[in-house]
Order: C-alpha cells, then sequence, then structure tokens
C-alpha cells in the first residue's frame, strides 16, 4: 500500500464508522426493496401437454431477487390459487427473524387461499447466489426462483468481473399434478412416482418430446468469461451438470466464496447453489449444457432422462441454429467417487477479505443417523416395503408435523406441540454402512422432538449415514445460519476423523451431501435464535420425516434476542 493511500483510508477511517454504524441502526448503504409475490395457478406446456402449475406472478420459473450484501427485501405475499402455502429463503440466515422463514407448521402456519403475508428478508453475510421456494408440501416443484446477493457497492468479488452472468436453475417436472403425486405417495406408504424431465430454466430442452422449441439458449462471445449461477432446485434428485467442450471454475457455494478449482462437471444437490466461472474459449459453435441424475441408492428407480441447453456463440453470419453434435461428458449415474471427488475440491476462499471463523472447539457434539425407514401398517396394508409405509428419520425419530408451528408454541410458551428431547446419539449402534443389516433396524417412530440449544454455543453435528433400506446421498440443510462443513468420509465416523478436520479453509455451506454409507461432520455456532428447520432437501424424505428442529435460546443482551413477531402471522 502506497503512503498516499495508507493516508486516505485514515481520513476516511471516522467517516467509515459512521457509515458502519449508521445512524439509526441499520447502515445507510443498505436499501430496502419491496416485491409483490402473487401465487396463483398458470397452465403451462412441456412434453407435449398443457397443465396448471402453481406460480409466482405467472412465472416459471419464478421472479428472480436482486440486493446487495447488507439489504432488506419485504416480499408481500398474495396467495390466489386453491393451495396452502409458504415461501421460504434458502440460505438467508435471518438474523433474530424466524417469523419469515417459512417453514410450514415449524415457524408459521400455511398461507391459507386468498390470505396475505408479508416477509422480511434480512440479508447480512450472504454474498453470491441462493434461491427462493415454497415451503410446503411439494409446492416447490414449481414455486422457486434465484436470489442474487450483489457485493455491497464499492467492494466487487474476489475473481476478475465476469462480461455477463447467465442463471442455470435446474428443475424437476411431472407430466402428472405434483401435489397429486405426493398424495398418492403418502396415501399408500410407496415411494412417489418418478419424474418425467428434469428442466433447465423451466425447460426440458431438445432430447424430450415436443421440447425443442423452448430451449434454453445462452448466448456467448468467444473470448468473454461468464458466471454461471446455478441451482439445484430439483425435488428428489442431485444432479450431474457440464458444459460440452468447457470446463468450470468454481467460485462459490451456497453464497460464500471458495478457492477456484477448475472441473469438467459438477454434483450438485437439491438446495445447493454454484457459482461458476465459464470462459468462452471454443471455435465459435453451438454446446449442449446438459444435467441428469446422480443417483447413489443402489437398485433405486430414478429418472434417468437428460436435460438440455445450448451455449451458442455469437457469429457474424446469420447461420441457422444447428443443434450442438454432443453433450458433455457427465459421470454415470452412480458414480459416487465422481461425486464424491467433486464435493471434497469444494474449499472456503479464506482470505483476508472473507476469512473463515470456524469454531475449533466444541460445547455440544451431536451424532444424528440419517435413514430411510418403514412404519408398520395394519394387516401390511401399505405398499411401502413388506406391507409397511415407507418412512424416514433423524436419530431414529421421524419428524411429525405439529398442529401449529413451533415457533408460535415456543414463543407463546404453549404446552404439548412438540417435546425437547431430540437425542444427541442415536438410540443404538451398530454398523451403520454394513451390508445386509436385521429386518428390525428398519423400524421408526413418528415425533416432534426439538433440540433445545443455548446462546453462543459451538455446535458439531457429525451426520452418519446408514444402509438401512438403502443407502444414500442425503442433502442435509440447516435453516438460520450456513455450516463449515469440516470432515467428511467413508463408512461410520470413528473417533479418530476429528484429527483428520479441516479447519483452515472448510466451505461454508447451508446444504451439504452426506456421502452415501458415510458420514460428514459441521461445526457452526449459536448466534441467531430462533427455530430453525433441519432436514434432507430431498422432498420425498423431507415429508418422510428426516427433519428435526433447532431452537436456539435467547442470548443476554437485546441485539440477541428474537424480533417479536409481525401482526400478520397467518393462524392455523
Ligand atoms: Cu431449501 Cu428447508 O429448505
Ligand atoms: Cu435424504
Amino acid at each position: 500500500m502506497s503512503i498516499l493511500s495508507y493516508k486516505i483510508s485514515m481520513v476516511q477511517f471516522p467517516l467509515l464508522v459512521l457509515l458502519l454504524c449508521g445512524v439509526l441502526g441499520s447502515p445507510v448503504w443498505a436499501k430496502t426493496h419491496h416485491r409483490t409475490f402473487v401465487i396463483k395457478e398458470t397452465p403451462y406446456t412441456r412434453l407435449c401437454q398443457t397443465k396448471n402449475i402453481l406460480t409466482v406472478n405467472g412465472e416459471f420459473p419464478g421472479p428472480t431477487i436482486h440486493a446487495r450484501k447488507g439489504d432488506t427485501v419485504i416480499v408481500k405475499v398474495c396467495n390466489q390459487a386453491e393451495y396452502n402455502i409458504t415461501l421460504h429463503w434458502h440460505g438467508v440466515d435471518q438474523p433474530r427473524n424466524p417469523w419469515s422463514d417459512g417453514p410450514e407448521y415449524v415457524t408459521q402456519c400455511p398461507i391459507q387461499p386468498g390470505a396475505n403475508f408479508t416477509y422480511r428478508i434480512l440479508f447480512t453475510e450472504e454474498e453470491g447466489t441462493i434461491w427462493w421456494h415454497a415451503h410446503s408440501d411439494w409446492d416447490r416443484a414449481t414455486v422457486h426462483g434465484a436470489i442474487v446477493v450483489h457485493p455491497r457497492r464499492g467492494t466487487t468479488f474476489p475473481y476478475p468481473k465476469p462480461y455477463k452472468e447467465i442463471p442455470i436453475i435446474l428443475g424437476e417436472w411431472w407430466i402428472a399434478n405434483v401435489s397429486q403425486i405426493l398424495a398418492d405417495a403418502l396415501r399408500t406408504g410407496a415411494d412417489a412416482n418418478l419424474s418425467d424431465a428434469y428442466t433447465i430454466n423451466g425447460q426440458p430442452g431438445d432430447l424430450y418430446p415436443c421440447s425443442q422449441e423452448g430451449t434454453f439458449r445462452a448466448l456467448v462471445h468467444r473470448g468473454k468469461t461468464y458466471l454461471l449461477r446455478v441451482i439445484n432446485a430439483a425435488i428428489n434428485n442431485e444432479l450431474f451438470f457440464g458444459v460440452a467442450g468447457h470446463r468450470l471454475t468454481v467460485v462459490g457455494t451456497d453464497a460464500s466464496y471458495t478457492k477456484p478449482f477448475t472441473t469438467d462437471y459438477i454434483m450438485i444437490t437439491p438446495g445447493q447453489t454454484m457459482d461458476l466461472l465459464l470462459e468462452a474459449n471454443q471455435e465459435p459453435n453451438n454446446y449442449y449444457m446438459a444435467a441428469r441424475s446422480y443417483s447413489s441408492a443402489a437398485n433405486l428407480p430414478f429418472d434417468t432422462t437428460t436435460t438440455t441447453a445450448v451455449l451458442e456463440y455469437a457469429t457474424d453470419s446469420n447461420s441457422n441454429y444447428s443443434i450442438p453434435s454432443s453433450l458433455p461428458l457427465l459421470p454415470a449415474f452412480d458414480d459416487n467417487d465422481a461425486a464424491n471427488r467433486f464435493t471434497a475440491g469444494l474449499r472456503s476462499l479464506a482470505s483476508k477479505d472473507h476469512p473463515v471463523d470456524v469454531p475449533t472447539t466444541v460445547d455440544e457434539r451431536m451424532i444424528i443417523t440419517v435413514s430411510v425407514n418403514v412404519i408398520s401398517c395394519p394387516n401390511n396394508s401399505c405398499f411401502g416395503p413388506n406391507g409397511n409405509r415407507l418412512a424416514a428419520s433423524l436419530n431414529n425419530v421421524s419428524f411429525e408435523n405439529p398442529a401449529i408451528d413451533i415457533l408460535e408454541a415456543y414463543y407463546h410458551m404453549i404446552g404439548g406441540i412438540y417435546g425437547d428431547n431430540f437425542p444427541n446419539k442415536p438410540p443404538f449402534y451398530f454398523n451403520f454402512t454394513g451390508d445386509n443389516l436385521p429386518p428390525m433396524l428398519s423400524f421408526t417412530r413418528k415425533a416432534t422432538e426439538v433440540k433445545v440449544l443455548e446462546y453462543n454455543t459451538s455446535v458439531e453435528v457429525v451426520f452418519q449415514g446408514t444402509n438401512i433400506l438403502a443407502g444414500e446421498n442425503h442433502p442435509m440443510h440447516l435453516h438460520g445460519q450456513s455450516f463449515y462443513v469440516v470432515g467428511s468420509g467413508e463408512g461410520n465416523f470413528e473417533e479418530k476423523d476429528i484429527l483428520g478436520y479441516n479447519l483452515v479453509d472448510p466451505p461454508y455451506q447451508n446444504t451439504v451431501g452426506l456421502p452415501k454409507s458415510g458420514w460428514t461432520a459441521i461445526r457452526f455456532r449459536t448466534t441467531n435464535p430462533g427455530v430453525w428447520f433441519m432436514h434432507c432437501h430431498l422432498d420425498r424424505h423431507l415429508v418422510w420425516g428426516m427433519d428435526t428442529v433447532f431452537i436456539v435460546k435467547n442470548g443476554k443482551t437485546p441485539e440477541a434476542k428474537l424480533l417479536p413477531p409481525p401482526s400478520d402471522m397467518p393462524p392455523c
């Protein structure tokens, strides 16, 4: 730094303090934006069929929210559809404000048909790509959109400024009505019907019937670099994604910067986002982008289709559009090593401007088994395995939605709604990742149990996958704060694994793919009082009960206490 700039920064210092503290509490650079989201049913034609889908403002995918770090966005939701709905701002911490977080029966009762509710989205530390989605039943299949949090004015990306940004929202499409798919699965106890297509920005792409016309096309100029903001909004599947002839450099995930690393493909779980740089450095032509399943559960059927979009180089000649010649080389659908290798490449940037703050000591340690289970049905009358009903659990507790939301019960001290006995350990130890586990282990029980945490506690959670029924990758997601992913491995977690933790540059994420037949360890500090859902982001597992809730108690100072509820909280 030169002497001159040093002097200037000393002069600016008091001004900066003034700016940071603001006059009335919120920093003066922060802006408040107002949006209106109207939920309505809108006809959409895909795969040669027209059906009504739930949308926001008639758009699918829904509108993008742009904000800068530190801003507030106020979204008024008007429910003009025939379904109950809630919205969630996935990856936004919402400090002290669980009232606007959204998961139904956890932080609010649903917004009923004809009713309104206003969400206040408080952006603090997020910077990069996140997203919003419905958090009621499987409404998020079509009710979702991107959130782009730009750097604060006067600051910029920690990488060369890309020429343009390209949103890539990966979705999943059913020809049938999605609420019917879910209702059928819950009625019979069997697995849900597979989807009929994946989508890129709402379009299946030209490998599907009747889909060529709308295929998403991104126009690029040779020699320029583009920022792909990739979001996996699919309901039930992890995906591999790549662009033919081009390498991708990962620079961020879940609105947190990463050390750049270059790869031919990404593996992205539902809930996750990836910010990727793509250099348009190939012969001007058309190139396929494509996504398809990473399906880790052996022998389970999955949607085997491939969704495509086109990277189209601008040329001087008005040559006719030609279908790209080859698809990107993606790993095989069951290539666990390829999935784990990609995930292991994610590291926090850990720079002066974007430091890591990973807890080095732990006050509360939890080991949580993650399992797909069954619950028995009278006379084996269900359509899941052996006449049982499919279920799922954390530490063998299968979460059941309460009659009113947990936040309300907690805040108003209403008894009998939830228990606070979510266990710190699995109820019994066995070879979690062994083959041919005894069938007895597959049974679980329904309960509404939460884990209560003191304010400012350093928490470690080790997620332990089990092979009950079938081992598979589970995208574990926490509301209310991101966490550092400090370790991960194959098989059963052991004490000695702690020695191998990365406490230097672990990635900072809100959703982590727990590897099939393996474990993942996360750490975070409870500095956000509230009621925070934690669940698998595969929605079939979510509705089967692979969920729990963390209640973070108030701290001592006024800034460490919950905000009061807004006056328009929807009633149950
Ligand atoms: Cu993407 Cu509980 O949410
Ligand atoms: Cu899962």
